[in-house]
């Protein structure tokens, strides 16, 4: 039974894996793979639970509950780049520590431990073990139910049921790669820096951190119409104004800006966010919710050469906020 169901989640995450597979192909697997550990976990998206659909608001931000973190699956473009970012990874990681079998620690692991998982489909269990993380009690206890019927057990080092943002690694267990995913668009809501600030200075020395960046850009959104009347929009960016790595999670978190001379006509101002999974893995504009321009609402009016301040607000409630400064 175990068997079989192991055969059926290797074939559904293999196009996942693939950087030649159709969006299509992806998009297929991305419901398959849904369905299948729905099923494992008694979990319907028709009827979820009251706990099911209650976030948790921490102190640094929102962790999503149990339905939306299951629903990024769908993103397929998100779940496959970061699937092959982790994968290429681990293969580093097996360079810079030969010999030793890899800490893969998955923060915000969602019920689905979905950038973890699907990495048994490329290893070993000698190859890697995975620590499974997350601070809804649904989440975490979903992911143990589906390790336990794919009869994954030998790779999962543990469960920890905590806040990612202030969780101290036992020594003996820091990782060699962390990964989290526990952002939207413009790094808001969600305490994607906080947990970066923790996590990231608690793997091993010459380890690896996932994403290895993600840069807020302000940019000038244009919208026009080609020869055939079709819409066309184009983001123009102005500045990066916030960049989280990993190396540099203390990054400055507030600037200022001056807009361009002239400006392009009838520009929408837009926190555009970039993410570069690891490598040449990145996510652009628009390839997933992660990376939908944010209109700025607090700028209604924009004037060339104007002045703009800009703080990354990362708790309790992160958010990129800007301001007008009087011209010149
Ligand atoms: C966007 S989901 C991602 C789920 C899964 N990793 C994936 O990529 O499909 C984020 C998950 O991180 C968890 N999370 C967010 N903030 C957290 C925190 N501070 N501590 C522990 N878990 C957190 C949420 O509960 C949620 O399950």
């Amino acid at each position: 039974m175990a068997v079989d169901r192991l055969a059926e989640f290797r074939n559904i995450c293999a196009p996942l894996f693939s950087e030649s597979a159709f969006p299509g192909e992806q998009l297929a697997a991305a419901h398959q793979l849904f369905d299948l550990l729905s099923g494992i976990v008694g979990y319907d998206d028709t009827a979820p639970t009251r706990t099911e659909v209650t976030d948790i608001f921490l102190p640094t931000g929102k962790a999503i509950a149990f339905q939306g973190a299951a629903r990024c699956l769908w993103e397929y473009a998100r779940t496959s780049k970061f699937l092959r970012g982790v994968e290429a990874a681990l293969r580093e990681a097996q360079r810079r520590f030969p010999g030793q079998r890899l800490r893969l620690l998955e923060a915000g692991c969602g019920p689905f431990a979905l950038l973890a998982l699907p990495l048994a489909c490329r290893f070993e269990p000698g190859e890697v073990g995975f620590t499974l993380l997350d601070v809804h009690e649904r989440s975490l206890s979903a992911a143990r139910r589906i390790v336990e019927t794919l009869g994954l057990a030998d790779y999962v080092e543990g469960y920890v049921r905590t806040d990612a943002a202030t969780w101290r690694c036992p020594e003996a267990k820091r990782p060699h790669v962390v990964v989290s995913e526990t952002m939207q668009n413009g790094l808001k809501n969600e305490p994607q820096l906080a947990i970066t600030r923790n996590l990231a200075p608690q793997r091993l020395p010459g380890g690896l951190f996932l994403p290895e960046a993600v840069a807020l850009d302000f940019s000038l959104l244009t919208h026009h119409r080609d020869n055939n009347e079709v819409p066309i929009s184009r983001s123009h960016p102005v500045a990066t104004v916030f960049e989280l790595t990993p190396d540099n999670p203390e990054a400055a978190l507030s600037g200022r800006i001056t807009l361009p001379t002239p400006l392009p006509s009838n520009a929408i101002p837009v926190i555009n966010t970039r993410i570069r999974v690891y490598g040449d893995i990145c996510l652009d504009e628009n390839e997933c919710s992660l990376t939908i321009p944010i209109p700025i609402r607090t700028l209604p009016v924009l004037a060339a050469g104007q002045v703009l301040d800009y703080a990354y607000l990362w708790h309790p409630r992160p958010r990129m906020h800007f301001s007008t400064m009087a011209t010149g």
